[in-house]
């Protein structure tokens, strides 16, 4: 079923959240956006300043495709130190593994550096990203370059914006005039990122792969760009990405048309117009979508055959949405 499109984001204003029970004083959206702000700068501040300087680069798992630095660590540690002051009792959920409190009823979704790999070969297009769950709704987001002096935001039921200034979607209606990027996984087996780049790319006016989910999303937001495909993420890839796109009047579904979840791995999302022509081109693939319960694991490393586009597994055609 597709989702329908938030043309016009709802205000709501920052009243406090309802609390379920918790002892601890409920805080207002606001309050935890403000925090994310102040987490998301302090991490800025350390992103910009490992750029001036030699970066320790280690490799997640065998490959050569998931580097780490020393600053994805120690934006982490500013972030999650930052949360745990204000927040002790809240639950963190980060990319390099800082914890948090344990209410169940809030969660912080951060990666501290996305774009990595952008950075690691100093391609200024990376930036910290802080989703804040309550309840299981993503009720606020930050996601902020430094390198450029973006800062996007946005809190459930508020416009979303780009420095304090409110961002909307792009208006564009056909397909061979949209700008379109992908985060197609480079974990993905059997050549399927290459699939989904055929299945869209010759219909779009260009089809580029910009290195940080989180920040397309934003672009989206903002009507830079008019739609992404993204295959193989992780919460922390999408979570304040999500809710800034929808409270920009865009749509976020997973490739079946269904609302994407947090923990969703495959997302197409669009200026709303433009969404049934990008997952049509999707369907239309021979491999361009993965079964729907696909699991969220990263394979192992694919042999040479499958990086070249030669599937030796075929998956099986998704049933039509
Ligand atoms: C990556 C980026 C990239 C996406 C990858 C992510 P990282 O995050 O968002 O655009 O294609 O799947 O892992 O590793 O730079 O935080
Ligand atoms: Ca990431
Ligand atoms: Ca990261």
């Amino acid at each position: 079923m597709a989702e329908p499109t938030t043309a016009a984001p709802l205000r709501e204003d920052a009243a406090p959240i309802p609390a379920a029970g918790a002892s601890s004083p409920t805080p207002t959206v606001q309050a935890v956006l403000e925090v994310a702000h102040e987490a998301a700068r302090r991490a800025g501040s350390i992103i910009k300043e490992g750029v001036a300087r030699t970066l320790q680069i280690d490799y997640k798992g065998e490959g050569a495709n998931d580097p780490v630095t020393d600053v994805d660590r120690r934006s982490e540690a500013a972030i999650a130190e930052t949360i745990r002051a204000h927040f002790p009792d809240h639950r963190i959920l980060s990319e390099e593994g800082a914890t948090g409190g344990q209410d169940p009823r809030w969660r912080w979704i951060v990666d501290p550096l996305d774009g990595t790999m952008n950075y690691a070969h100093r391609l200024p297009f990376s930036c910290v990203a802080i989703g804040v769950e309550h309840d299981g709704a993503i009720v606020a987001g930050v996601v902020y370059n430094p390198l450029s002096e973006e800062l996007f935001a946005a809190a459930r039921g508020e416009l979303a914006t780009l420095n304090g200034e409110p961002i909307h979607v792009s208006t564009t209606s056909e397909l061979r005039r949209a700008l379109l990027t992908s985060a197609f996984g480079p974990w993905e087996a059997g050549g399927r990122r290459f699939d989904r780049a055929r299945a869209l790319g010759p219909h779009a006016q260009a089809l580029r792969d910009l290195g940080s989910a989180a920040l397309e999303f934003c672009y989206v937001a903002a009507g830079r760009i008019d739609g992404m495909g993204g295959s193989t993420l992780n919460a922390w890839d999408v979570a304040a990405g999500m809710l800034i796109v929808r409270q920009a009047g865009g749509q976020v579904t997973d490739p079946y048309g269904d609302p994407f979840k947090v923990d969703d791995k495959h997302v197409v999302v669009s200026n709303g117009i433009l969404h049934g022509a990008i997952m049509a081109r999707l369907h239309g693939a021979s491999e361009a979508l993965p079964p729907k319960d696909e699991s969220k694991e990263r394979p192992q490393p694919t042999p040479a055959s499958a990086e070249t586009g030669v599937s030796t597994a075929p998956a099986p055609l998704p049933a039509s949405s």
